[in-house]
């Protein structure tokens, strides 16, 4: 695991917006998991204004997850906010927009086709992920097992006490989501995790202090991944500030 330990939220933002312009320009067909929530939106701002002569015709973009049962123009629905906070204002065509659907009549159904989406563009070349304050990646959330693939995943009450920022009331907050699975995870040839802020500081010392790979610490999986970029800000570090500043790159 690479660690990036930025100065603020606004150097991880230009941190991130760079690693993903690089992954365009070295692979124009690049095929690129995205994550909503509140740590990317910086991030997406200093894409949109740094991409005015990069080529995105030929990347494909793909979500993380979505909830399901909320319309498709529901302020948080993830199709909608990704499409307000970085597909449209790219100008990412409809044809490249492989977005999950919260509205999909049958959510069994929806995880099937999505699995054969991945496997029809061959899996991600880059995975962009936040860190849920539970350990959570995507809506994988602590559990007794690991879910391979795409599938729905009963969102955790932290969870949806984390996310009630988002909504009028947690009673609107759904119960259920769609989520992609660890293998479509561990196959990501890039993940790039990203954390911003003290909430996430104890997880993250978990992260770096412990050493067992558990599906009640899910984001401990990806101890097992080739190839992790963690991006962090200094708040984000903790009590693990110093090591992660040692062993990582320190911007
Ligand atoms: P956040 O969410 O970016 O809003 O902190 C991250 C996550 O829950 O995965």
């Amino acid at each position: 695991m690479k660690f990036i330990v930025c100065e603020n939220h606004s150097h991880l933002a230009e941190v991130i917006s760079d690693l993903i312009i690089q992954q365009v320009m070295s692979k124009p067909d690049s095929v690129i998991c995205i994550p909503t929530g509140g740590t990317p939106i910086p991030a997406y701002q200093r894409l949109i204004e740094k991409s005015k002569n990069i080529d995105y015709s030929r990347v494909s973009f793909f979500n993380l997850d979505e909830y399901i049962g909320l319309p498709p123009t529901h302020e948080q629905s993830y199709q909608n906010f990704l499409k307000k906070h970085v597909l449209d204002p790219l100008g990412i065509a409809l044809s490249q927009q492989h977005l999950l659907r919260s509205d999909s009549p049958d959510p069994i159904l929806e995880c099937l086709r999505n699995d054969a989406e991945i496997d029809y563009f061959g899996g991600f070349d880059l995975m962009l992920d936040g860190i849920g304050e539970n350990g959570h990646i995507a809506f994988n959330e602590p559990s007794d097992h690991f879910e391979a693939r795409t599938h729905i995943a009963d969102i955790s009450t932290s969870t949806r006490l984390a996310n009630a920022r988002f909504f009028d009331s947690l009673d609107e907050v759904p119960h259920q989501a769609i989520s992609v699975g660890f293998e479509d995870i561990i196959k990501a040839k890039h993940l790039i995790l990203m954390a911003t802020g003290s909430r996430k500081a104890s997880v993250i010392e978990r992260l770096v202090t412990e050493s067992t790979i558990s599906c009640d610490f899910p984001i401990s999986f990806l101890r097992m991944h080739p190839n992790v970029t963690l991006v962090l800000d200094k708040a984000a570090c903790g009590r693990s500030i110093d090591v992660l500043i040692n062993t990582g790159q320190s911007l």
